[in-house]
């Protein structure tokens, strides 16, 4: 039996190479190796309340873009969370076992405090208990997610962990697994690529577009002129060739030090190379578009592919807690 991996996402909607490079790509990746089971998490974005009006829009454009760039529905249980409300069953019997301390120590509750300090609301404080309850409904041993998550994984352990010492063994306990990339920057170079700080460039873009949004790219703050040298290992520039120019890294290197190339001819190549490197992406994100049913179908097989995994371990959970 292949181990399970389990990963969830918000529903963002259209992704951005961050997610691509970050995430996307480790999913698709251990596909063959594990038995993948991959969440649109809906009800986590509940919490912070943001344009929910744009839920549906967000998770169909996030499952076109997953499905196109790899993504298999007949390797992998692809579902979005609220489909399987079991969740939620397991959710609230996991809050019984999960200190309140625990919580409130949990450094992305603590940020969300201060961001929306006028919407600090039970959801948000439970948010790791929803995480775990995702993660151990299917049993799963293997977490692909960024660094960040990691304090999640660490609660979800000992969630995990004080359940199977109260009421006997019924979880494993989940281990992270980081992607190899390191963090993916923003278009301003200095925070993490993300669509609400609007510094991202979608992967599904047109090759236009995606031209224009490269040239909007902060480079080397020293280069004010076409003939000042540049400096490489600070341009943010520099560092996505390094994912998609791997080939002409030194040359654009050497080329940038003794500014015989400019900033924006630096840019043109950048944005040639995410084009040509997304082309078959794109081509298949165009033929998935044009069959909406398709998406739809794909979702229905998954929640009930993994329905099947919930209900069971749902049962086991409530026998082990007397409810049954
Ligand atoms: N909290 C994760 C994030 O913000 C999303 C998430 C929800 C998740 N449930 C999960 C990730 C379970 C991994 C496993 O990115």
């Amino acid at each position: 039996m292949k181990r399970r991996v389990f990963s969830g996402a918000r529903p963002t909607g259209k992704q951005h190479l961050g997610n691509y490079l970050g995430a996307i790509q480790n999913y698709v990746s251990l596909q063959d190796e594990y038995q993948c089971v991959y969440c649109i998490v809906d009800i986590h974005a509940l919490t912070s309340l943001e344009d929910t009006g744009g839920l549906q829009k967000n998770i169909h454009e996030m499952m076109l873009d997953w499905l196109a760039a790899g993504l298999d529905p007949r390797k992998s249980i692809l579902f979005v969370q609220s489909h399987v409300p079991e969740v939620m069953q397991l959710h609230t019997l996991l809050g019984m076992v999960t200190p309140l301390s625990w919580l409130l120590r949990v450094p992305t509750f603590k940020e969300k405090v201060k961001l929306q300090p006028h919407n600090v609301n039970y959801g948000l404080v439970g948010y790791p208990v929803l995480m775990t309850a995702d993660i151990v409904l299917y049993k799963a041993e293997v977490v692909p997610v960024g660094e960040d998550q990691l304090p999640h994984l660490e609660l979800a352990r000992e969630i995990a962990r004080r359940f199977n010492n109260l009421f006997g063994n019924a979880f494993p306990e989940p281990q992270a697994k980081l992607t190899s990339f390191p963090m993916i920057l923003g278009l301003n170079g200095k925070e993490k690529m993300s669509k609400q700080a609007d510094n991202d460039i979608e992967i599904a873009l047109s090759p236009q577009e995606t031209i224009e949004r490269v040239m909007m790219a902060v480079t080397d703050p020293a280069r004010q002129y076409r003939n000042d040298p540049g400096h490489p290992e600070v341009c943010n520039v520099y560092s996505l060739h390094r994912y998609f120019s791997p080939l002409q890294l030194d040359d654009i290197a050497t080329q940038c030090r003794s500014a015989k190339i400019g900033c924006v001819d630096c840019k043109v190549l950048l944005a040639q190379e995410i084009n040509s490197s997304l082309e078959p992406f794109r081509e298949r994100r165009a033929i998935l578009a044009s069959k909406p049913r398709h998406i739809v179908d794909v979702l229905a097989d998954g929640t009930q592919r993994a329905q099947i995994i919930a209900r069971e371990t749902l049962r086991e959970v409530k026998q082990k807690m007397g409810l049954i």
